[in-house]
């Protein structure tokens, strides 16, 4: 398939690779479609939108809620899945089958591919190999994760009713975290909108990346102490220190859980409609506390609209 195409309005047949394929225009396209996925997931009885279409799922590197995800929405919509989880040691990658022969022999199993992979790029070069089917990037290393940030975009679109003149904070591991990369990307697309990056020195963002983010319009003010966040902020996003990226375990326990979201620190700096958001999974960056308060989203709508946002995006993929 072509590589990184812009949807410029139509998404059947589209590789979803990026978050810079997305104007804002296409995004609440997404968004009302999603919406209606909303009804039937809560309907608990499968539509047959996807009926007849099958969807590989196949993960090099760990996951719970992109791969659940996945695979309920495409069973909600009455699809089924091909699920290859660690293909590394349970396919034929195993005897040492390249990524393209593993892509063009999918391919001819399904109708969609679902990929992701420990390297920045490898979701890009999966869609060049797909000859027949699109591609969807569900994580690539340190490089994007497009679904992740729909599904952050539609929660606080769905919360503040609004993606421009947001001020936000995100926090954590601004270097190696992909879903703040494709969320800075999502937020840029809008008018007025102020990021705040908290992370400690080594961890944020690159200078090249910093550079082109700010190139695009978006305001950012890069912090390395939680005094500095402004207070009454739309919505924290807060993120794990990415422990696999780290080549030297000392660096790691050096960084890790610098930042950690408490009641108290909500008390000091948050207001009363700042909404609390993580992509999870959490190792510690926020207490347990935090989960009874209202605000606090990320395992509450930001989990479920993560399906929400698959159902939709694959029923558009598929011309459905
Ligand atoms: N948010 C996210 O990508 O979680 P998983 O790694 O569990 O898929």
């Amino acid at each position: 398939m072509a590589m990184i195409e812009p949807i410029n309005g139509k998404y059947k047949g589209k590789d979803i690779i990026s978050l810079d394929q997305f104007s804002p225009k296409d995004i609440s396209f997404l968004f009302k479609k999603t919406s209606r996925m909303k009804k039937i997931g809560a309907n608990a009885k499968p539509s047959n939108i996807l009926k007849g279409n099958i969807v590989t799922l196949i993960f090099y590197e760990p996951s719970s809620r992109t791969f659940g995800s996945f695979g309920a929405a495409v069973k909600q919509l009455g699809g089924a899945t091909i699920e290859i989880l660690d293909p590394s040691h349970f396919s034929s990658v195993s005897k040492g089958e390249t990524l393209e022969d593993t892509i063009r022999v999918f391919e001819a199993y399904c109708d969609v591919i679902v990929i992701r992979h420990p390297i920045a790029g490898t979701a890009s070069n999966a869609a060049v190999a797909a000859e027949f089917v699109p591609v969807i990037n569900a994580g690539d290393g340190i490089g994007e994760h497009p679904t992740q940030a729909l599904l952050d975009l539609y929660t606080i679109f769905e919360l503040h009713k609004r993606l421009t003149n947001l001020t936000g904070i995100l926090a954590g591991d601004m270097l190696n975290g992909r879903t703040v990369h494709s969320l800075i990307k999502g937020l840029s697309k809008y008018k007025n909108n102020t990021l705040y990056l908290l992370s400690p020195g080594e961890l944020k963002l690159r200078r090249s990346d910093y550079s082109n983010f700010k190139k695009s319009g978006i305001k950012l003010f890069e912090i390395e102490s939680d005094k500095d966040i402004p207070k009454n902020a739309d919505f924290w996003y807060w993120t794990r220190v990415q422990k696999e990226r780290f080549k030297v375990k000392k660096e790691y326990e050096k960084v890790k859980n610098h930042f950690v979201l408490s009641n108290k620190l909500i008390k000091e700096r948050a207001g009363k409609y700042t909404i609390f958001m993580h992509p999870l999974p959490r190792v510690g960056e926020i207490l347990p506390e935090v989960d009874e308060n209202p605000n606090a989203v990320y395992l509450r709508s930001e989990i479920r609209n993560g399906m929400y946002i698959r159902m939709a995006l694959i029923s558009l993929i598929l011309g459905k």
